[in-house]
């Protein structure tokens, strides 16, 4: 069968990143023309509400308000799915998937909650699903995973997936500010949604680990499999005592395996990081993500996570790679999809092996004897202090106390934490962040 000489491409969702993607596609269309071989012609785009002043102007006649006569219209060879959330997206993807289309994407809540249905119906009916827009915005991880490392089984991958809580943890560091402080104000300047919670409680992040899991590991972890704590407990206190310890705040997605037990673990939580360690020194609205392979060692990526020009560089990179795989009939994004070999049966790391030096911060009763009912509590969970550090806390006849442990592991900790709660001399919730003594 004979390729097309003219590819159209249809936009399901003309936002932030549809208008992105049409704006610096159009600007770049002969350029990347004549790199492929192929003519590119953006063909249609839709919208919820035709009415809306948009700042990429096009042609009234190529906007609909029906992105499902996209995804069917079987003229449109790449459709992207630039609408966000996991109903109409999932019904766009699935319908262009089963009439063999390819699909590229920059929705990571749709792949972690139905990625095993979208890989299915790719493969069962000779589709094809591109999502590098995802994860991490302009950087491109997944084609780091898939292409670029595909030599390695990756042991470590860490880092920063989500813009706005590095904005928040940076600002809170530099101004000396409280966390409800620097949220309005990223709420002011459009840094931080109206209703901030998938940010920073964690689930953006969350949503893609699961997605660098998947590609790495071939093993889909729902977000209820993992850990995800957010950024809302941390103080400015918090910042001072790890610098004072030597280290810096940050939310991490953390996806380690190890292949001897062949256990996976995917968590996101705020992480105390040695300020020598290059991701710890990625701030504002970067991502930056750290792979570590068993043949390349440990690399290091870093740019913007979103926005429209960042995110409609990844989409702009797959709409590219659809138009070279319709040409030459294969590419190496293949490579992407059988993840299931990497998984190699792997188990999910349960608690009591998921290692890790801990920091905690107890506000107590500012009285003798606290510390060591503090340490007979965790003694007997055998989570060993490492260090401490006593200061006065905010509220009159309290102390803060800033505890470092030894390593220990998640079911140890998390025990020792309920009965901390119950003592009467702990006065608030504790904070518990874990320390990454990760290879650089
Ligand atoms: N923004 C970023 O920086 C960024 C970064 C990485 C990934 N992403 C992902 O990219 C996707 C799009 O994000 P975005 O920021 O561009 O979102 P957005 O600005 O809200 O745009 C969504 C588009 O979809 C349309 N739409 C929404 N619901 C619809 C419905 N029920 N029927 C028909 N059309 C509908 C909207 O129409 P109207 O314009 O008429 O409202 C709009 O054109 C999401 O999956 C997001 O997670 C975004």
């Amino acid at each position: 069968m004979s390729s097309p000489q003219i590819l159209n491409i249809g936009i399901c969702g003309f936002g932030t990143v549809g208008q992105g993607v049409w704006k610096h596609l159009s600007a770049h269309l002969g350029d990347l023309e004549s790199r492929l071989g192929v003519k590119l012609h953006l063909a249609r785009a839709s919208v919820r509400d035709l009415t809306k002043k948009r700042d990429v102007k096009i042609p009234a006649r190529l906007l609909t308000t029906d992105p499902l006569a996209i995804a069917k219209d079987p003229s449109i060879h790449i459709v992207c799915e630039l609408i966000g959330g996991t109903t109409l997206a999932r019904q766009v993807t699935l319908a262009a998937l089963r009439r063999g289309a390819i699909v590229v994407s920059a929705n990571k809540a749709l792949i972690c909650e139905h990625g095993p249905e979208i890989i299915a119906a790719a493969q069962q009916h000779g589709g094809h699903f591109f999502f590098e827009a995802s994860v991490a915005g302009g950087i491109p991880i997944i084609k780091v995973l898939r292409e670029g490392l595909v030599a390695n089984r990756f042991t470590r991958i860490y880092g920063i997936l989500n813009g706005t809580c590095n904005y928040i943890l940076t600002q809170m560091e530099d101004r000396n500010a409280s966390y409800a402080e620097v949220l309005a104000d990223a709420k002011r300047l459009g840094y931080a949604e109206a209703d901030e919670s998938l940010d920073v409680d964690g689930w953006d992040t969350a949503h893609k680990a699961s997605v660098l899991a998947w590609l790495a590991h071939g093993v889909w972890v729902k977000t209820d499999q993992m850990i995800v704590e957010g950024i809302a407990g941390i103080t400015p206190a918090d910042f001072k005592h790890a610098a004072t310890l030597g280290y810096g705040v940050k939310l991490l997605a953390v996806i380690s395996r190890d292949f001897v037990s062949n256990e996976l673990s995917v968590r996101v939580h705020p992480t105390l990081l040695p300020e020598s360690n290059v991701v710890a020194n990625v701030s504002g609205v970067f991502n930056a993500v750290s792979v570590t392979g068993d043949v390349v060692g440990t690399t290091f990526y870093s740019g913007r996570g979103a926005g429209q020009d960042a995110t409609a560089s990844a989409v702009i990179s797959d709409i590219a790679d659809a138009a070279a795989l319709l040409k030459h009939g294969k590419g190496s994004h293949l490579l992407g999809e059988d993840q299931g070999i990497r998984g190699g049966g792997c188990r999910l790391t349960p608690p009591e092996r998921i290692r890790s030096r801990y920091y905690l911060r107890l506000t107590v009763q500012d009285e003798p004897g606290v510390l060591a009912r503090i340490a007979t509590v965790m003694a007997k969970q055998k989570v060993s202090i490492a260090s401490v550090l006593q200061t006065p806390a905010e509220q009159a006849g309290a102390a803060a106390l800033v505890l470092t442990t030894h390593e220990s592991n998640e079911r140890a900790i998390g025990t020792t934490l309920q009965q901390l709660r119950a003592l009467a001399v702990v006065l608030a919730e504790p904070v518990l962040l874990r320390i990454g003594d990760f290879e650089q």
